[in-house]
């Protein structure tokens, strides 16, 4: 008995047959698959594994070693805390512990309403504003209070 709409799976089965003629379809199957589900439980792998003819195992390696793919199910918006080396000198170890406060999280973790799930990420490129978090298309830079936490997260929350 499955936890998901059939229609998701259809949806699923749908994007394998036109993706399978890809050189490398799987990294696209996988992606438009959470994107389908919202994140890839074994389920979702094991149907992927089904259908694409590729053994589980080979499915859940690939799921774990890149940090894009979630198995657990993630929050609206991503809040993406950059841990690279400009923002770790300038202070993302502090950043993590006001939005784990503020947010009531820890890295990884999702909040109890599902509008946010918090991972650490390499530079995104924006070293000059330092330290740097980032939300969907939104990139937050310097912010040193918890006041302005609340202010920013205000605007998701709306
Ligand atoms: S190290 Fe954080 S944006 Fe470059």
């Amino acid at each position: 008995m499955t936890q998901f709409d059939n229609a998701l799976f259809a949806q699923l089965r749908d994007v394998i047959a036109e993706k399978k003629s890809l050189q490398n379809p799987l990294i696209e199957v996988l992606r438009q698959a959470q994107e389908i589900f919202g994140y890839l439980p074994i389920e979702v792998q094991e149907f992927i594994a089904a259908e694409m003819n590729i053994p589980a195992s080979k499915i859940y390696g690939v799921v774990t070693f890149y940090n894009f793919f979630s198995m657990k199910p993630r929050g609206k918006h991503m809040l993406n805390v950059c841990t690279g080396t400009a923002c770790y000198v300038k202070g993302a170890p502090k950043v993590i512990q006001m939005l784990s406060e503020e947010l009531g999280i820890k890295m990884g973790e999702t909040t109890k309403d599902g509008l946010f799930t918090m991972s650490a990420v390499r530079c995104v490129g924006a070293c000059s504003l330092a330290p740097v978090f980032v939300i969907g298309e939104d990139t937050f830079g310097r912010v040193e209070k918890k006041d302005q936490l609340k202010a920013i997260f205000a605007k998701y929350k709306a």
